[in-house]
């Protein structure tokens, strides 16, 4: 196990200074900024040598700039809540309207715009926020901790841990765009995704769940048995359309949490990129709002150009009793593991 080292990362235009942690881990390393919990890069031994596989910014003023979340922690509630409102023991609590009618990924501020404290220990860095009661609108002073780890093995793991002091709502997620031929690559040709998924939860015009459940058989989400992105992306679907591609929660089980047990895994440019998480969904999404935001060494960012597995409990679940409860009471603890394993592929 490598160790995290710290340096500064400059100051975010409100005077706060911001640390970027750095591990080796073997033939891997990666890079983690106290601004947003973003993951800067993941590096990761390929044929040509080190490839960085997650999409990134050279500065922090980019970071400050950026709208698409590229690496972020978010929180405190991840993906969307219809009408961009809820109610929780008898109380309305009305939340940012950011995207549409909708609040996403946590409202105008959410936790990926926050500088969080880091700290290393041992093989981890821990970063911790306190959410102050009211934050963004959602109830509770909510004390939340995320660690990163990298071992040897090629494994990024992601730990994360809430305590609320009363009942409000958590759902944390890491939005990490991937590309495996490199983050610069422009493309997802020759990359194939499986997802261990029988059904997902269709979206409507505003991409919220409707809270029906699709079998994904016959249509192009069964990825079951892994695919090209770009075969899926092709078929005519009404739910590729309301998505613009591929943003769509896929129900890996329906309790609120579970073992540690596979995800997903992603193919191609001669790596393997595993997923496994303790969560009940993952929003596949195929960066299909990226712009061409220019990224790290001048790269360009384009749609479809990278991929995010998203785990989380399942979007607008409060409006939804069928659906896992993304509800955090007083004094409970909220605890979640994701880890993203990348290996070179054997032939
Ligand atoms: C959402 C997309 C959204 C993106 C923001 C994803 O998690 O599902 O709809 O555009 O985040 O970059």
């Amino acid at each position: 196990m490598g160790e995290w080292v710290r340096a500064s990362f400059g100051f975010t235009a409100g005077g706060e200074e911001v640390s970027a942690w750095t591990i080796r881990a073997g033939e891997y390393s990666a890079r983690v900024l106290s601004y947003g919990g973003v993951l800067q890069s993941f590096s990761v031994p390929a044929p040509e040598g080190e490839r960085d596989i997650v999409l990134g910014f050279d500065t922090l003023a980019e970071y400050e700039a950026q709208d698409k979340y590229i690496g972020a922690l978010v929180g405190r509630v991840a993906n969307r809540i219809g009408g961009a409102s809820f109610t929780l023991g008898g109380v309305r609590y009305p939340l940012a309207a950011n995207s549409g009618p909708n609040c996403l990924h946590g409202g105008r501020r959410g936790f990926d715009r926050a500088v969080w404290r880091g700290e290393a220990r041992g093989e981890l860095l821990v970063l911790s926020r306190r959410s102050p009661d009211g934050e963004e609108g959602f109830p509770g002073t909510l004390e939340a901790e995320v660690s990163y780890s990298l071992s040897p093995a090629g494994e990024l793991t992601i730990r994360y841990f809430a305590k609320s002091d009363r009942d409000t709502l958590c759902n944390l997620t890491n939005h990490s765009y991937f590309n495996l031929a490199g983050h610069g690559a422009g493309s997802l040709a020759g990359q194939s995704i499986r997802v261990n998924a029988r059904a997902i939860t269709p979206i409507d015009q505003t991409g919220v769940p409707t809270g029906e459940l699709m079998p994904v058989e016959g249509t192009p989400f069964d990825l079951t048995r892994g695919r090209p992105f770009l075969e899926g992306l092709a078929e005519s679907h009404p739910q590729l359309a309301l998505g613009s591609g591929y943003d769509h929660n896929f129900v890996l089980h329906t309790a609120p949490a579970g073992p540690l047990a596979p995800a997903a895994e992603v193919r191609g440019a001669g790596l393997v990129l595993t997923c496994e998480t303790t969560q009940p969904g993952l929003q596949l999404y195929t960066a299909n709002f990226l712009a061409g935001e220019r990224g790290k060494g001048g790269a360009c960012y384009g749609p479809r150009s990278a991929f995010c597995l998203e785990a989380q409990c399942w979007p607008d679940a409060i409006h939804h009793p069928g659906f896992p409860s993304p509800v955090l009471r007083a004094g409970e603890e909220y605890r979640h593991i994701t880890l993203y394993r990348a290996v070179r592929e054997e032939k």
